[in-house]
Order: structure tokens, then sequence, then C-alpha cells
């Protein structure tokens, strides 16, 4: 068998893998909490035959296409293997001696448990809450520590393929600014989380420097460790707000922004799309990635309707009937394009040449 198709197989077995433990874990820990909780059971509508027929033909398609662009080089194919494997095997079995208080609170509709030595001056109200029912919210190294092998199972192991669907539309926008020195364009991930997509692209665009924002301290710690290793170019980590970026206007080439407009109130979302136009030079594209909508994909309607009645996610339902275009457009954005991927639309807009 040629090495290319070793390759592929191999790639293919790892998602495969992925989505059966992702499935085991999400049936046995609902299993679980059945029994020992069943007051904490959410009314969630059953998935029909038809509609898991859907969703994995969906998975299928995104990984065909996760494939073909690492084919075309759009990013090396060691990214399709990365993650911190050694780290999430020893955090596996912390994901499962947290799962009662998640139950406990979900239970008792407890959703602003979040730690007492927390200054909460330094977070907008909406942030102190205890998203997906998280424990401390996103507020503790221990949240940080099981995020990402938590969004991994919840998406059965296609977390990072969605993520990495930023990256072609990115190089895309990027290319405007080839005659520049790859070193002086910089590109800014706003909610970088524990640091998954600022990795994706570092592996995609090495040259370009990069920066990561977010307003948690304990995941931007995770971040660090994970992608400011010994060798390489540093990435730049900052605390701060999204809807006041610390960044001169005009002064970005690309900026991101991935899974964090669902989980904002409205007026914060269109604040964070009016910064993230502000701080690009015209003629720099922003690329968003956040949930599939009821507009765009109806056929999913029973899933994104089940994941804000199980999770506590207090702002997705306003999320899914929003008008992210018109949004974009109110922030000045044009160019406007968006295309799903599974569970996960992405936008690209540019910030006009023209605009000053
Ligand atoms: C669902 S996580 C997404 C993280 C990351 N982008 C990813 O792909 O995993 C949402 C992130 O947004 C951050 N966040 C929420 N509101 C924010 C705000 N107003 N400004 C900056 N970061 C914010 C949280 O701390 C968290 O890291």
């Amino acid at each position: 068998m040629p090495k290319k198709d070793l390759t592929q197989l191999a790639y293919q077995t790892l998602q495969n893998g992925k989505s059966i433990a992702g499935l085991v874990h999400k049936g046995l820990s609902t299993k679980l909490m059945e029994m020992i909780f069943p007051e904490a059971n959410p009314d969630t509508q059953p998935v029909s035959p038809e509609l898991l027929n859907k969703l994995r033909l969906s998975i299928a398609e995104l990984e065909k296409v996760d494939w073909q662009e690492a084919e075309q080089g759009l990013y090396p194919k060691a990214q399709l293997f990365e993650a911190p494997w050694a780290q999430w095997a020893k955090n596996y079995p912390n994901i499962w001696l947290d799962l009662p208080s998640t139950w406990i609170r979900r239970r008792t509709r407890s959703v602003q448990d979040i730690p007492l030595n927390i200054d909460r001056d330094n977070y907008p109200d909406y942030y102190l809450q205890n998203f997906h029912h998280q424990t401390d919210g996103y507020l503790s190294n221990h949240s940080a520590s099981l995020y990402d092998l938590q969004v991994e199972i919840l998406f059965n192991g296609t977390a990072d393929v969605m993520r990495r669907r930023i990256i072609a539309p990115l190089k895309r926008g990027l290319n405007k600014f080839n005659d520049r020195k790859p070193s002086s364009i910089r590109v800014l991930d706003v909610a970088t989380g524990t640091g998954r997509t600022l990795k994706q692209v570092k592996s995609a665009v090495p040259e370009i420097e990069l920066l990561g924002i977010d307003l948690s301290n304990s995941y931007l710690k995770q971040a660090n460790k994970y992608l400011n290793t010994k060798n390489g170019e540093h990435v730049q980590l900052i605390r701060g707000n999204a809807e006041e970026l610390p960044f001169s206007s005009n002064s970005l080439q690309g900026v991101t922004c991935v899974f964090l407009l669902h989980e904002l109130p409205q007026m914060a979302r269109q604040n964070v799309l009016n910064e993230c136009f502000r701080v690009l030079e015209p003629g720099g594209v922003f690329i968003l990635a956040d949930s599939i909508q009821l507009a765009d994909s109806p056929e999913f309607t029973t899933v994104m309707e089940n994941f804000y009645k199980f999770f506590h996610e207090p702002y997705y339902r306003n999320y899914i009937n929003d008008d992210i275009k018109t949004r974009l457009n109110t922030s000045g954005f044009e160019g406007i394009t968006a295309q799903s991927h599974f569970m996960t639309r992405i936008w690209s807009a540019t910030k006009s040449s023209e605009s000053c």
C-alpha cells in the first residue's frame, strides 16, 4: 500500500476511534446521571435514525474536506494527528471525577457557581457563569485542564477538525499581503481559550506573528504551555475583553474568532465584531467560526435545541436565531461569505481597502 494511503487510513482510524470514544463516554455518563440524579435529566428530544444518518454523513464530509485540504498543503498532515495525547490520557479520569458536580449544578440549576476568590470587577457579568455547567466556569486551572478533552468528547472527536476550517479562508485573505515580509503580518485569535486554533494557524503559516486574547488567565496559562515550547516563535497571549481589544486601530492583518459568539449576549456579540473590524488594517481578513444556526442548517434543529436544553448555554438560543451577516455588515465588513461544516459555520469577511 503506498505511503499516502497509509496516512489517510491512519487519519480515518483516528477519527473513527475518537468518534466511538466520544459516543461511548457520552452514552455511559448520561446513563449514570439518569441512575444517580434522574432529576438532572433535561427534557431533550430524541434523535431519529434519519437525523443520526445525516449527522454521520456530515461528519464524513467534514473529514473529507480536512484530508483534502491537508493534501493540498494548506497545513501539514502532522496537524491532523496533533493533540497533547499524554496530557489528555492523564486528565481523562478527572473528567469522570468532575461529572457529579456538573450533574448537581444541572439538577439545582446552579449556574453562577464560580470561585469565590475571583475579582468580579475584572469580568463582564455575562461571563460569570458555569457555561456548559463547567466546574468554576472558565475561571480555574482545573476547568482549563479539562476543557479541550471535554470539547473533543462533545463533538465526537471533530472539534479540531471544525476549527481547522478557518485555515483555508484565512490563508486566502492573507494573500493580499504577499508583498510584505511574513514576519510583519500579525494575526490575532480572539477568545483563544487554550490555544488550539493558534496552534493550527502556527503550523499552517509559521512565519507570521501570532497573538491571542482571552478573559481567562487560567485558559491563557494552559495555552502558553501548549503553544510556547522552547523552540519556535513565541505566541503573545494577552488577558483582556474582546469587547475592548487592547490593539490600535488598523494594526492587524488578520483576526480569527472561534466558538465565542454563541456565549455572548446580543450587545456583546456586536461589540466584539465591531472591535474585530476596528483593529484590522484596511484589506485585512476576519474569520469567524461558531455554531451552525437555524437558518443555514434547519435539518439539525433538534441537535441545536437539545444543546441548550442539556448544557447551560444562556445565549445560544438567541444566537441560533441571530443574523450574523447583518451584524458583520453593521460593523463595516464586506465580501462576506459563509459555509457550514458539520456543527460549525465559518464566515469570512474583509475590511475594505477604502475603509479608514
Ligand atoms: C467556548 S470557549 C472557545 C475557546 C477557543 N476559541 C476554542 O476554540 O476552544 C469561549 C472562550 O471565550 C472566552 N471569552 C468569553 N467571553 C469573552 C470576552 N468577552 N472576551 C474575551 N474572551 C472571552 C472564554 O474565556 C473562553 O476561553
